[in-house]
């Protein structure tokens, strides 16, 4: 189906109005080459067609399978390595010191005492890494009484597929072999006949919930640690910044924001602090910001 310039325009501002995608001029393709089985489907000949039509009255399931088709899900477990390094190494003891103070504080007070969230999870093995390792650290600092259950774990996405396999944590052979070792497959995953099951162990430590974070988000409560990576790449600025100031404002004063590789704040708010740890860095909230 051919897509016409005005068609494209019009595509990539619908698509810009329902989840913030920024498609830019030189990137037409992937408008044709994701919407073209929907609009087909739809039973449509031109873009300009499918365009009216989701335009005016599209059914609120069409517009979730827009979403599920122009969204990028790429992801891994334990992604690039470093952020879970630093993760385990350098935030994990930090929580441990917050529960234990939090527990000392509000000892009546029963449910997880930190708070973690993967905003755009994609299909899970983000957040399921991070359970791992919380997992792991519990097991390691049993004597100082920090238990799984001092952790909740939130992870969201916007696109209704991926949160669904997400749920069911069930991944194919070559997805537990990205980022996961041979030991880590057989500890914490069952091998069924087609697929990975993830031990419910740690499936549970997870929560899964459908947001759009171009919509307003704060009344997903407190976190002390968010990881938002590989999700602000596909933004303008001037959704980048109310996304990143919703988390300023989410965040606790001891709190972490980790982002992708090839994203910062830089140039969109000077509110964080960022440290180094390895080649991860660590946005903390400045305080007399
Ligand atoms: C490339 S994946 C990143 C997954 C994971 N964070 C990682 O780094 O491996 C980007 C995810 O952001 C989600 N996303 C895109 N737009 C979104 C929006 N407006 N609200 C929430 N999630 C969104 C996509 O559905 C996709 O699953």
């Amino acid at each position: 189906m051919e897509l016409s310039d005005r068609e494209f325009e019009l595509l990539r501002s619908y698509i810009h109005d329902i989840c913030g995608l920024a498609i830019s001029e030189n990137k037409a393709y992937l408008i044709r080459q994701r919407l073209e089985p929907l609009a087909a489907d739809a039973g449509c000949k031109t873009f300009e067609e499918f365009y009216e039509k989701i335009s005016k009255s599209a059914p609120p399931k069409f517009q979730e399978k827009i979403i599920n088709a122009i969204t990028t899900n790429e992801t891994s477990f334990f992604r690039d390595g470093h952020p879970f390094v630093a993760f385990k190494e350098h935030v994990l003891p930090k929580l441990a010191e917050i529960i234990r103070e939090r527990k000392a504080r509000m000892h009546t007070r029963k449910g997880p005492k930190v708070r973690l969230w993967s905003a755009g999870s994609s299909s899970g093995q983000e957040a399921y890494s991070l359970a791992i390792l919380i997992h792991e650290y519990a097991l390691a600092h049993k004597h100082l009484l920090i238990t799984e259950e001092d952790f909740g774990i939130l992870a969201t996405d916007i696109s209704s597929e991926v949160l669904s396999r997400a749920m069911a944590g069930e991944y194919n052979k070559a997805e537990v072999k990205r980022g996961l070792t041979s030991d880590y497959m057989t500890k914490y995953f069952k091998k069924g006949q087609k697929y990975w099951c993830i031990i419910s162990l740690i499936r549970t430590m997870v929560e899964f919930r459908q947001v759009n974070l171009i919509r307003p988000f704060t009344m997903l409560g407190g976190f002390d640690v968010i990881f938002c990576r590989n999700v602000l790449i596909y933004f303008d600025n001037e959704t980048k910044t109310r996304i990143i100031e919703q988390f300023f404002d989410m965040l606790s004063d001891n709190g972490v924001l980790v982002l992708g590789a090839t994203e910062n704040v830089y140039g969109i708010t000077d509110r964080f602090d960022s440290e180094n740890y390895g080649q991860t860095l660590l946005y903390r909230k400045c305080l007399d910001a």
